[in-house]
């Protein structure tokens, strides 16, 4: 495994999760559906967590958290991007509107953190020694939580739309009724939701 690409995608795993966090402070904001803001200040929680372990890793590799790297400040300029669509949307003032552009931002970020976590799953099976031990202690801390950030809140974005296009949704959504944590869990509960109406 090249070495100098893992530390790459290690500063940008870190990035994305400090991306995240704000992202999720003002997902909060937007939130209208009771039930959808507890569980984005959930993520929100664990997001700092996440932050807190990349960080932690880094130190462990004798890594400088604060090394930028052309790809890292990619990350950051997107991450910036959906905050900047979120406040956007939450101008214009229209509660429903703002909520349903966070959902969509969230799953938009939440897409390469869960990617991350996945690759550091397989870099973890690569690597040697200590280094492998770190990312896999790491990486089975998160892995389960990235699962639920990603596919639960695009069953909120899909549901939040359906119900503004005023066709019967399923709210809460059924990835998050059925604790779906897998690609497979999520196209079952999609195949499940007329069931569920
Ligand atoms: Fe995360
Ligand atoms: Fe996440």
């Amino acid at each position: 495994m090249k070495e100098e690409q893992l530390n790459e995608l290690l500063y940008q795993a870190l990035e994305t999760e400090l991306g995240g966090v704000q992202i999720y402070e003002a997902a909060v904001r937007c939130a209208v559906n009771d039930d959808l803001k507890e569980e984005w200040e959930k993520y929100l929680e664990q997001s700092r967590n996440h932050v807190q372990i990349m960080q932690n890793v880094l130190s462990e590799l004798d890594l400088d958290s604060q090394t930028e790297t052309p790809g890292r400040k990619v990350v950051r300029h997107l991450g910036e991007s959906l905050l900047e669509a979120i406040e956007m949307a939450r101008s214009n003032g229209e509660p429903e509107a703002a909520q349903l552009v966070a959902a969509e931002c969230i799953v938009l970020a939440e897409t390469k953190d869960h990617q991350n976590w996945q690759l550091i799953g397989e870099a973890a099976t690569k690597a040697k020694g200590e280094t492998a031990d770190i990312l896999q202690e790491a990486h089975d801390q998160v892995e389960e939580e990235e699962d639920e950030h990603l596919y639960h809140t695009m069953g909120w974005a899909r549901e939040l739309w359906l119900d503004s296009l005023g066709i019967k949704a399923v709210l809460p959504p059924p990835e998050e009724v059925k604790d779906v944590k897998s690609a497979i869990g999520a196209a079952r509960a999609q195949h499940a939701r007329r069931d569920m109406m």
